[in-house]
């Protein structure tokens, strides 16, 4: 057996109240805080003022920076690093969905040393700037599924060259996770939905992709049974404090699960798909790529992908984990096909050269050989519907 290892730079507070300590948290660091956020979703739900409140309670100071879209852009780290910098902050704080916290962690990372956020994505040959330091940054998630709470990853987009890429870097850690269930109930149903499945995404693929790591597959195995009990529950119901409690824990193990095994060919192809159509989010594209892929990939690894259709709840059978996956979009009403995101069939070369340009590292650790025809092949039958 291949010697693993486990390690969590992040200090995690888990349960309902946990935004609360905030401040008490905030002042190992400094008097004054950068808060990243978006434009809307935290300020109706009140997630933001127990923040502030938290803050003002420990005589910490702050400045909010609102301007945090899905698929966020290099530009809007640029500029939240040049607030954090101008305002002399001594550590973030973001509170959000996953473009929230992985935008706060990149702020962090650019706010600290030279250059601009897209010198710190990973292309397949390496970024072009190295990180030496950060500002802490404590994480406050207010949506189940991206897991950017515990782990080194920020998406980020280039809205110039369409590009979405990762900046994947130790110093990209928060120094501490504030994982709030309460912060989620005001989810509406579809995106719990989607961010839920961003989590199962998480966890199949760290599952069964070619690394190793028996800690971390542990966690990805428990992601996918609390997110097939519970997913259903908090979408019906959405102030169930189980469901949601368990939701939130299921998007903390599947990030910390990537965090170990990385992803493969659904992100590698999904990432392209969210760049060139902004408005499509990030689980959306997963959803209509998932099936397609999984067919083309349980060959790869069937003894995993009969776990994942049994945990599924289908026969343990590798095939029987496509069924699992389209019963599972069926039933929350999820894309299936790129046609009905609006992906227009003349881009789909343009799509299969990016994840060749920005992501064919990913290719290695797929549980099946790829190149560039299979690629290609796969967003076709995403496309059409054909299985
Ligand atoms: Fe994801």
């Amino acid at each position: 057996m291949t010697v693993v290892n486990e390690y969590r730079p992040v200090e995690v507070f888990f349960g309902e109240g946990a935004v609360k300590k905030a401040g008490e948290v905030g002042r190992r660091f400094g008097f004054k805080a950068l808060i990243v956020t978006g434009r809307k979703s935290t300020k109706e739900s009140g997630a933001l003022d127990k923040l502030i409140n938290s803050l003002k309670q420990n005589q910490i100071e702050y400045v909010v920076f609102d301007e945090i879209t899905p698929n966020p852009t290099d530009k809007q780290v640029n500029k939240g690093a040049e607030i954090a910098v101008n305002e002399k902050v001594d550590f973030i704080v973001g509170i959000g969905g996953g473009s929230v916290l992985d935008a706060a962690k990149a702020i962090s990372i650019v706010s600290s040393n030279e250059g601009y956020a897209w010198d710190y994505v990973r292309y397949p040959e390496g970024s072009r700037l190295i990180p030496f330091l950060n500002r802490p940054v404590i994480t406050i998630p207010t949506t189940a599924g991206t897991g950017s709470e515990v782990n080194r990853y920020s998406v980020l987009t280039n809205p110039m060259t369409k590009e979405k890429m990762v900046i994947s870097h130790s110093l990209n850690y928060p120094k501490v996770a504030l994982v709030d269930p309460e912060l989620t109930y005001s989810m509406p149903p579809r995106l719990t939905a989607l961010t839920g499945f961003d989590a199962l995404m998480h966890a199949l693929e760290s599952l069964t992709n070619k690394r190793e790591n028996f800690i971390a597959e542990e966690y990805s195995v428990k992601a996918i049974e609390l997110i097939r009990k519970w997913l259903p529950v908090a979408f019906e119901e959405p102030e169930n404090k189980e469901a949601r409690r368990y939701m939130s824990y299921a998007a903390m193990l599947a990030g910390i699960a990537i965090d170990h095994l990385g992803v493969a060919l659904i992100h590698a192809m999904e990432h392209p798909v969210s760049g060139h159509y902004p408005e499509v989010a990030h689980a959306e594209g997963l959803s209509a790529l998932a099936p397609y892929i999984t067919a083309f990939n349980y060959r790869g690894n069937p003894e995993k992908y009969a776990l994942f259709a049994r945990l599924m709840g289908e026969e343990e059978k590798p095939h029987k984990a496509v069924d699992a996956l389209v019963k599972f979009i069926e039933r929350f009403s999820l894309p299936k096909t790129l046609k009905e995101l609006g992906v227009e069939k003349e881009k789909l070369p343009r799509l299969a050269e990016d994840v060749y340009m920005c992501a064919r590292h990913s290719f290695a650790v797929n549980p099946v050989e790829v190149g560039m025809e299979e690629v290609e092949e796969l967003y076709e039958r995403a496309y059409e519907g054909r299985l």
